[in-house]
C-alpha cells in the first residue's frame, strides 16, 4: 500500500516472547503468542506504513514478507535490543508489543546441566536484561533522533488492591513513551487467545494535543485492537 494514514512513514514492530537461554536444551521463556505483534505489524501496513517486524519466539508463523513488511528473527532479549537499536534509528513508530524476559540466566552453562548422585537440585541465579523500551526513549532524548511515536505494552494482572489502569499510568510516566497499552492478562486470558481488551493511555502532553483525557478502551479480535492502536500512532 502506497496511501493510507502512514504511508510514507516506518514503523518498526516487536512481537513474540524472548527465549533466555540456560544451557544447550533448556531456556527460559514466557507465554506470549506473537499474535498482537503481528496484527500490529499487518495494521501498519495495511495503513501504508514501510514496517520492519522483529519477532521473537511465537506460536504463529510469522508473516509472508511483502514489499513493504520485512521480517527479523531473534531470540533472546539481548538480540531484540542489537536489532531495535538499529532499526529504530529510521523508525517514525516502535510498537513494543514483545514479550521481553526482565531476567537471563546469569550463567550460561556451555554443557547440560545434569543431575547429581548427591540429589542437590541446582540453584539458577538470575540477572537483569535491558528496558529496550525506556533505553530506546532515553537515547532518543540524548541523540535528538529516533521514533516520533513509542509505544509501550504492559501486561497486568492486577490484584484486589491495585487497579491496573493506575499501574499503567506510572508506567507509561516511567518509560517515557508516548502511548502505553495496557492489557490485563491471566492464565486463560488474552495469551494465545484471539480476543483481547486494551486500553491505550496517552502520556500528558500528547493528550493535550489530541485534545483528549480518556484511555481508549477497545475488546475485540486482537486485529481490531491493533487497527485502534495504529490509528492512534497515526495520529
Ligand atoms: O516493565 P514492563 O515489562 O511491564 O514493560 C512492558 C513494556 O516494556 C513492553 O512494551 C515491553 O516490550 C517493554 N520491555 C522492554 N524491555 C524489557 C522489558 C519490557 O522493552 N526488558
Amino acid at each position: 500500500a502506497t496511501s493510507g494514514p502512514l504511508a510514507g512513514h516506518t514503523v518498526v514492530v516487536t512481537a513474540g516472547g524472548t527465549r533466555e537461554p540456560l544451557d544447550p536444551v533448556r531456556y527460559l521463556g514466557n507465554r506470549s503468542s506473537g499474535k498482537q505483534g503481528v496484527a500490529l505489524a499487518l495494521e501498519a501496513a495495511a495503513a501504508g506504513a514501510q514496517v520492519h517486524l522483529i519477532a521473537g519466539v511465537m506460536d504463529i508463523q510469522a508473516p509472508v514478507e511483502q514489499s513493504n513488511l520485512s521480517v527479523e528473527r531473534i531470540e533472546t532479549a539481548d538480540q531484540l535490543q542489537a536489532a531495535v537499536l538499529t532499526a529504530a534509528e529510521d523508525a517514525d513508530v516502535l510498537l513494543m508489543a514483545a514479550a521481553v524476559a526482565d531476567f537471563k540466566p546469569a550463567d550460561y552453562a556451555a554443557a547440560k546441566i545434569k543431575k547429581t548422585d548427591d540429589g542437590a537440585s541446582p540453584v539458577i541465579t538470575l540477572q537483569r536484561n535491558p528496558d529496550i523500551l525506556a533505553d530506546t526513549v532515553q537515547r532518543r532524548a540524548q541523540q535528538h533522533r529516533g521514533p516520533k511515536v513509542i509505544v509501550g505494552f504492559a501486561a497486568e494482572t492486577g490484584d484486589a488492591s491495585t487497579d491496573p489502569l493506575e499501574l499503567a499510568q506510572q508506567k507509561l510516566a516511567r518509560k517515557g513513551c508516548e502511548l502505553l497499552v495496557l492489557n490485563k492478562v491471566g492464565e486463560n486470558l488474552v495469551f494465545g487467545q484471539d480476543t483481547t481488551e486494551i486500553y491505550i493511555l496517552a502520556a500528558d502532553h500528547v493528550q493535550q494535543k489530541l485534545g483528549e483525557t480518556q484511555a481508549e478502551h477497545v475488546a475485540g479480535s486482537k486485529q481490531e485492537a491493533a487497527a485502534a492502536v495504529v490509528a492512534r500512532a497515526a495520529q
